[in-house]
C-alpha cells in the first residue's frame, strides 16, 4: 500500500531510540522528510544518521517551553510540519504513597504540558494547510493500569480525554488526531524496568513481546494520507494484551 508519505514533513519527539525511533524511522523509509528530537546530542545525531533522518535538533520535555522552542526550530529548518509524534521517556515506577509531588510536577510537564505546548504550536500552520496528523504516544496504562507505573496510569489517561477533545475539534481542517497505546514493547524502556519477561508473556495473548518496528508500522499508516477519516482513536498495539473492548 502507498502511503502517500512522499512531499510529507515529519516531527518524532523522544526519538533517540525505542519507540520514537521506529516511528522516525519508518516514516523515513515511507518517503517522509523527518525530523528527530532527545535530549543526547551524541545519541541523536547518530541515530539521525543510521534512519536519514532530515534534521536533528535535541530538546528535554521535562523543561517548560522546549517543545515549543523545538517545533519553531523544524518549522524554520522544513518550512511546515505535517505530522507531529508526541513522545517521551516513561516516569520512574513508584507505588503512590511513595509518589513525591515534585515527581508528579516533573510528570505532568513531561508527560501532559509538552504535548500541549507542542500541539498548540503546530495546529496553527496545520490548519493554514489544511492537513495535518498528530500521534499521542501513550500506553496501554491509559486504559488498564499497570501496578507501580503510578504516574503514567495518572496522567496516560488523561491524554486519551484531550486527544479526543482536540481531534473534534480540528477535525474539519483535515487534521486528525489518535492516540497509540504500546503494550510491552522491546525497547531499553522495557529493559530499565526489569520486568519478568516471562511472567508477562502469560498475560498477552500473542504469548511474546513486541518489537519497536511493529508499533513504527500502526503509526506510519495512521500519519498517512490512506488514514485520512480515523481520528480521535486510541489505538493499542500490544499483542491483545487488554482486556477491555
Ligand atoms: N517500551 C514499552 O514497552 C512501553 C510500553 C508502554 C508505554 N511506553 C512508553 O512509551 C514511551 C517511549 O518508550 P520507549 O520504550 O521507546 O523508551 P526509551 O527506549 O527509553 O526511549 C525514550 C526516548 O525518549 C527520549 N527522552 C527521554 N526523556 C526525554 C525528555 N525529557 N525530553 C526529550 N526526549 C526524551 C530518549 O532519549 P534521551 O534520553 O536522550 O532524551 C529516547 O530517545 C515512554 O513514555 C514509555 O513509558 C513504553
Amino acid at each position: 500500500m502507498e502511503l502517500g508519505l512522499n512531499g510529507k514533513t515529519a516531527l518524532v519527539f523522544g526519538a533517540s531510540k525505542g519507540l520514537g525511533k521506529a516511528i522516525a524511522k519508518t516514516l523515513s523509509e515511507e518517503g517522509a522528510r523527518v525530523a528527530i528530537c532527545s535530549r543526547n546530542e551524541e545519541l541523536l545525531e547518530k541515530t539521525a544518521e543510521e534512519i536519514s533522518a532530515g534534521y536533528f535538533v535535541t530538546g528535554d520535555l521535562k523543561i517548560e517551553g522546549d517543545a515549543k522552542r523545538v517545533i519553531k526550530n523544524v518549522m524554520n529548518e522544513f518550512g511546515k510540519i505535517d505530522i507531529l509524534v508526541t513522545n517521551t521517556g516513561g516516569p520512574p515506577n513508584a507505588i503512590f504513597q511513595d509518589t513525591s509531588k515534585d515527581q508528579w510536577k516533573d510528570g505532568f510537564q513531561n508527560l501532559f504540558l509538552s504535548t500541549i505546548e507542542a500541539v498548540q504550536e503546530v495546529l496553527p500552520s496545520m490548519k493554514k494547510n489544511g492537513w495535518g496528523r498528530i500521534l499521542f504516544v501513550t500506553s496501554v496504562a491509559a486504559k488498564e493500569p499497570i501496578g507501580v507505573l503510578t504516574i503514567s496510569n495518572g496522567f496516560r489517561a488523561g491524554l486519551l480525554g484531550l486527544m479526543k477533545t482536540i481531534s473534534s475539534e480540528v477535525a474539519k481542517n483535515g487534521i486528525t488526531v489518535n492516540a497509540l497505546l504500546p503494550g510491552y514493547t522491546m525497547t531499553e524502556r522495557l529493559k530499565d524496568l526489569n520486568v519478568d519477561e516471562k511472567k508477562i508473556c502469560a498475560q498477552i495473548p500473542a504469548g511474546r513481546i513486541g518489537q519497536p518496528e511493529e508499533f513504527g508500522d500502526m503509526a506510519a499508516f495512521l500519519a498517512s494520507t490512506r488514514a485520512s477519516y480515523i481520528t480521535g482513536q486510541s489505538l493499542a498495539c500490544d499483542g491483545g494484551y487488554l482486556k477491555g473492548y
